[in-house]
């Protein structure tokens, strides 16, 4: 990046008109850089929209074809500027491509560069186009292989999670609200709840990208091109469906890039909700699963610690992600129609959020492929809290046609008797039960273990392992 020289703001005091101590004028003598070594400095973006190149390429690579095919330049101007382009992909697959900041951008860098290695035929390449429609398609056609890339990371997630559920349909687990013990659940069905998540977060990318999936090309500046040139062709050449229908709009959207960037907050959102999950289950005082040292880290100075360092860091990602959200929104806010070189910093904050979310997306990838339960504690914990006393309830209602109020009224009658005498509510005597209820039988008690409340659970998309398992079914066949 550009050296940049310090602002000295020594001359803010001086009167208007007056020249500073200096002897330059009241403006030179503000900063200390020449005008032109500053102007470089809040100008150049060549440092991080190179990695723009090989959309510049393609882009300028279909645009050289559509202008020979439509007549607009020569065919023999046409094969020197392809020419020279394959060059400079070369070059830039070889890392000699030599990026120059006094160019500014990609789209000159590459221009100079096409200019050294063929000649004055480079210059035909920029007629019908310009460097707004240009970095408009170059943005979104990174922005749209960035969804497909996440998609499919996400998918691999699933994939994970899956298999991990699968050995684990009827992993007995606490199943919580307000992360008290609620009802008993399993550690399959846990982690199906998260590839539903994720299913959505995969689906949004898929849906932002068929919205985007229009070409700028071909709007130029921002009102569309005197020459005959054939944006239908350029559109099929780079995989579009078609030309954007407003070369206004071409140019000034960026509402694919904040789409897309609210699909990956709220994907980070689920990763940081699992990761801290993960978190906890790693403490000693849940105890529910066990991850490896590949994903842990010791303490310099506790030597029993285990740090799910992993977790923690794709828990806090979400932080720099929404930021990302929050920053381009706010820099998109306002703008008038068309190109404002305010939206040249649109992509640092992509580049950045998507970085963050495609390591969180591979770790938590790897975490859960690495995570094993801990089955005695998760079960011994599924049955704590009287976890089953909804089943006695619902017990009371289906055998003794009681109003579910009634039933409630007296399961909690129950469980204050077992509380007192120290028990769990499966081990509380049939007589105490029947000073409560006369009419409670033993058939009571099958019911009122973890497993049992589990099993029983039957309705569509219900905890019972066999519910658990078909859905386990649905999404491999989805994710195959
Ligand atoms: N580097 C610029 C950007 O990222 C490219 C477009 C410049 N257009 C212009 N009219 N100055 O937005």
């Amino acid at each position: 990046m550009t050296d940049i020289p310090s602002a000295v703001p020594n001359s803010a005091d001086t009167p208007s008109g007056q020249k500073a101590q200096t002897g330059q004028t009241m403006w030179g003598g503000r900063f200390s850089a020449k005008p032109a070594e500053l102007m470089q400095a809040i100008n150049v973006s060549i440092g991080f929209d190179k990695r723009l190149a090989a959309q510049d390429l393609a882009g300028s690579k279909a645009h050289a074809a559509m202008l020979a095919a439509t007549g607009v330049i020569s065919s023999a101007d046409e094969a020197a500027i392809q020419d020279g382009l394959s060059q400079i992909d070369a070059e830039i697959a070889s890392g000699t491509f030599p990026f120059r900041e006094e160019f500014e951008d990609i789209h000159m860098n590459v221009e100079a560069r096409l200019r050294e290695l063929i000649g004055p035929a480079a210059g035909r390449l920029h007629t019908a186009r310009s460097r707004n429609d240009q970095v408009a398609l170059d943005f979104r056609l990174w922005v749209r292989d960035t969804c497909d890339r996440t998609a499919a990371q996400i998918m691999a997630l699933q994939r994970a999670l899956v298999a991990k559920a699968e050995p684990n349909a009827d992993t007995l687990m606490p199943g919580f609200t307000h992360l008290q013990p609620a009802q008993p659940t399993t550690f399959g069905h846990h982690l199906m709840a998260y590839v539903e998540m994720f299913g959505r977060d995969a689906s949004r990318f898929v849906d932002a990208r068929q919205r985007m999936n229009e070409c700028p090309l071909g709007a130029a500046a921002l009102a569309g091109s005197p020459f005959p040139i054939d944006r239908f062709q350029t559109a099929k050449a780079l995989g579009f469906d078609r030309p954007t229908a407003n070369s206004l709009d071409s140019v000034a959207a960026r509402d694919f890039a904040l789409e897309a960037l609210s699909a990956a907050s709220i994907c980070a959102v689920h990763l940081s909700r699992l990761a801290e999950e993960i978190v906890l289950w790693v403490t000693p005082q849940f105890g529910f699963i066990k991850l490896s040292d590949a994903f842990t880290t010791g303490s310099s100075i506790m030597p029993q610690k285990r740090n799910p360092d992993a977790a923690e860091l794709v828990r806090a990602k979400v932080g720099r992600i929404l930021g990302a959200l929050t920053g381009l929104t706010v820099v998109m806010k306002g703008l008038p129609m068309t190109y404002s070189k305010d939206m040249q910093e649109d992509k640092e904050p992509v580049f950045q959020a998507f970085d963050s979310l495609d390591l969180a997306l591979a770790a938590m990838t790897g975490m859960v492929a690495d995570m094993e339960p801990v089955k005695d504690r998760m079960a011994a914990a599924a049955g704590s809290g009287y976890s089953t006393a909804t089943d006695l309830a619902d017990w009371l209602v289906r055998e003794l046609n009681m109003p579910f109020r009634d039933a409630h009224h007296v399961t909690g009658a129950a469980v204050k008797r077992a509380e007192g005498l120290g028990l769990g509510l499966a081990d509380l005597p049939l007589a105490d039960l029947q000073t409560l209820e006369p009419r409670i039988t033993d058939g009571v008690y099958a019911v009122l273990t973890p497993a049992a409340s589990a099993a029983s659970r039957r309705s569509y998309g219900g905890t019972a392992p066999d519910q658990v398992r078909s859905q386990i079914q649905r999404w491999k066949d989805l994710l195959a």
